[in-house]
């Protein structure tokens, strides 16, 4: 096992009804901005129940937080908590709001050009307000940790940062709150949570078996409770267990320890900055390509993803590893999330400006072992329409 320094300060207030014990968790004097996207969490009620529980508090709202975040929106709220002299922040929605209130939490305070928290991934974040999430869309897990990606418009470009200035002081996970999700978010957040532990579990063995038996553990209760979801939307216990697992995939556990990947996600950001797909659409697609290309440096961890996920004992190993890498994909699929670019319509003469976006952004070393290139990225993408 590698040495690792695991934390996080992020209280988990988990079951329905939640929502009002947000009262013992906020300041008493503060003044709250509640962040939020587009309509959703008027629409289902969960703002309302959400202002019900701030009681007397002073609260102004700032909505229209797009997926995919954008500095340019998010730019906004911070002039109006400077304006308004706010004092503290509340997410009510996904992962981009909370993404989102991430930023504005730091970018608050920021010396000169806030952009920079990003193109430094976070190094020069030295404070930020504090505030809690209401969890509206069990996916990226960013309720429970000190990430977050945002984009800017005018340079089409999509960064994340890291910083423990970020984590949430606390986030309400009600599942009952994703009841409303259309099918294709529901989609996505199984197939995002399910990538977050491969990126961190299908390296390289170094014997850390509680890590890898967890991760397992959370990937064969995506794959059993992702379909039924799709039926069920609204079973409490299925939403339960997927927003449960989705917070665990990515709040520091799993990955403590492990060498990890990112390499997909790092080709994901890319291919949304151009043309757009939801976050999860990206990984569908590059995920079962990236496993495939690089099976030889992967090939321990295929096979124990083979036989402890997928239960596949039969065959050589190449027959062993190349079935798992199908399973992966048919199960994408099986949740509606496609695994082709030509899907989208994107082709090979799109490819060349997507390396040209991951070598401005630095990312031509990617991969547990840095060793995914430009030309790695280039046969991914390739081999992906
Ligand atoms: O904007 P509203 O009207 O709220 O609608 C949203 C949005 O259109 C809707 N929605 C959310 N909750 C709903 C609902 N609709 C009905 N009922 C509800 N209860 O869903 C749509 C998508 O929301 P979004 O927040 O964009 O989705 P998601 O949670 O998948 O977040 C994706 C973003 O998170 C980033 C991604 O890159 C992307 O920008 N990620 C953040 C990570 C992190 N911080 O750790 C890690 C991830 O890998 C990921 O990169
Ligand atoms: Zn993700």
């Amino acid at each position: 096992m590698l040495n690792f320094d695991f934390y996080n300060p992020t209280r988990i207030l988990f079951g329905k009804g939640k929502v009002a014990e947000i009262n013992q968790h906020v300041p008493a004097d503060a003044r709250v901005l509640v962040l939020m996207g587009g309509n959703s969490a008027k629409t289902n009620g969960t703002l309302a129940e959400v202002k019900a529980a701030l009681a007397s508090r002073y609260v102004e709202e700032f909505s229209g937080i797009e997926p995919n975040p954008s500095y340019e929106t998010l730019m906004q709220a911070v002039a109006q908590i400077k304006a308004n002299k706010l004092d503290y922040l509340l997410a009510v929605g996904g992962g981009s709001v909370i993404d989102g209130t991430k930023f504005v939490a730091a970018a608050v305070y920021a010396e000169g050009d806030a952009w920079q928290i990003l193109t430094t991934h976070g190094a020069n974040v030295k404070k930020a307000l504090p505030y809690g999430t209401v969890l509206t869309l069990p996916a990226t897990g960013s309720e429970m940790n000190d990430g977050a990606v945002i984009t800017r418009e005018a340079e089409k470009a999509k960064l994340f940062f890291t910083s423990e200035k970020v984590f949430p002081q606390f986030s309400v996970l009600d599942p009952t709150k994703s009841y409303t999700l259309p099918t294709r978010q529901l989609a996505n957040g199984v197939v995002d949570a399910y990538t977050h532990v491969m990126e961190q579990y299908l390296t390289y063995p170094v014997g850390a078996k509680v890590q890898d038996r967890f991760a397992e553990g959370l990937l064969q209760t995506l794959i059993e409770t992702g379909p039924q979801l799709l039926e069920n939307p609204n079973d409490y216990e299925l939403q339960a267990n997927l927003m449960w697992t989705a917070t665990l995939a990515l709040n520091g556990l799993i990955g403590a320890g492990v060498p990890s990947d990112w390499a997909t996600h790092m080709i994901g950001h890319e291919v949304t900055a151009l043309h757009g797909l939801d976050h999860a659409q990206t990984l569908a697609i590059i995920l079962p390509t990236m496993l495939s290309l690089r099976r030889e440096s992967k090939r321990a961890k295929l096979l124990q993803y083979a036989e402890r996920v997928w239960n596949i004992r039969e065959g050589s190993e190449e027959q062993r590893i190349e079935a798992a890498i199908t399973k992966t994909r048919d199960f994408f699929e099986s949740m509606q999330v496609k695994t082709r670019l030509s899907a989208y319509q994107i082709t090979k003469e799109d490819i060349p400006a997507l390396l040209a976006q991951l070598e401005k952004h630095g990312m031509v070393k990617l991969g547990e072992h840095g060793d995914v290139t430009l030309d790695i990225s280039r046969t991914v993408l390739e081999t992906s329409i």
